[in-house]
């Protein structure tokens, strides 16, 4: 499965979803390489910084990476797929030549989207691409998953979001609900998934939203 992860807007946890999914594939052991489009070079350097843990601190499967940039993305995911099982693509935070590239040739997007900018200015932009992608790559399915709500229950973004998507033609929300816990920014700076922290990072709150994440994207792969 080629999966993209990608918005139009910056920021909103595509390189931490794509390497927190990345780290889960690995330890399944599923044949999986991480596609980097952005500049910024993120994923890369998380999978550089997992690369480097001493054995002494555990034992963590490798996850590969590349970084690929320009319109020859297509043609090169089309190549990967053929050599890896899975492929995610981590895509810049912006309406970019890699983004609509792989968005002609991948299977799933998944757009993150933080609750507290939830706009429908942000996702109808973000659902006329998709819709656009469509036309010539009809498998792909997408859906908006909300990343960083609240962990108040008081503050409802999931029924805000809902309200939302009758207005979208092509995006649909995720079953899964990714909240604002520090345990993703400790992962992110060791080369980790928050599913392999342990003693006192560990936030198991964090750990069953990424395994729930990566069922519903994975599950039917089994
Ligand atoms: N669920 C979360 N809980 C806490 N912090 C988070 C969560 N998701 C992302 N962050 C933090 O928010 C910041 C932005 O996340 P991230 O880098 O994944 O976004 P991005 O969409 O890849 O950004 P860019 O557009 O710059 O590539 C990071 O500091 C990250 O650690
Ligand atoms: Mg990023």
């Amino acid at each position: 499965m080629i999966l993209l992860i990608g918005a139009e807007k910056g920021g909103t946890g595509k390189t931490t979803l794509t390497t927190n999914l990345a780290a889960e594939l690995a330890n399944q052991n599923k044949d999986i390489l991480l596609v980097d489009t952005d500049t910024q070079g993120s994923a890369s350097k998380w999978a550089a910084m997992r690369d480097s843990i001493e054995d002494d601190q555990g034992d963590f499967t490798r996850v590969a990476s590349v970084q690929k940039f320009g319109s020859e993305i297509r043609k090169d995911l089309l190549d990967l797929s053929h050599r890896y099982e899975h492929i995610l693509v981590d895509a810049g935070g912006r309406d970019s030549v890699e983004l609509r590239s792989a968005l002609s040739v991948c299977d799933k997007i998944y757009i993150p989207l933080q609750a507290a900018q939830f706009d429908i200015w942000t996702l109808s932009v973000m659902d006329k691409l998709v819709s656009e992608a469509q036309i010539f790559n009809q498998k792909l399915h997408a859906r908006v998953v909300i990343n960083r709500a609240s962990t108040n229950p008081k503050v409802s973004e999931t029924q805000s979001a809902l309200e939302l998507e009758e207005e979208l033609q092509s995006l649909e929300f995720s079953q899964v609900v990714i909240r604002e816990r520090s345990a993703f920014r400790k992962a992110a700076k060791r080369g980790l998934s928050v599913c392999e922290l342990t003693s006192k990072d560990l936030d198991p709150k964090a750990a069953q939203e990424i395994t729930a994440l990566y069922q519903e994207i994975f599950g039917d792969d089994e």
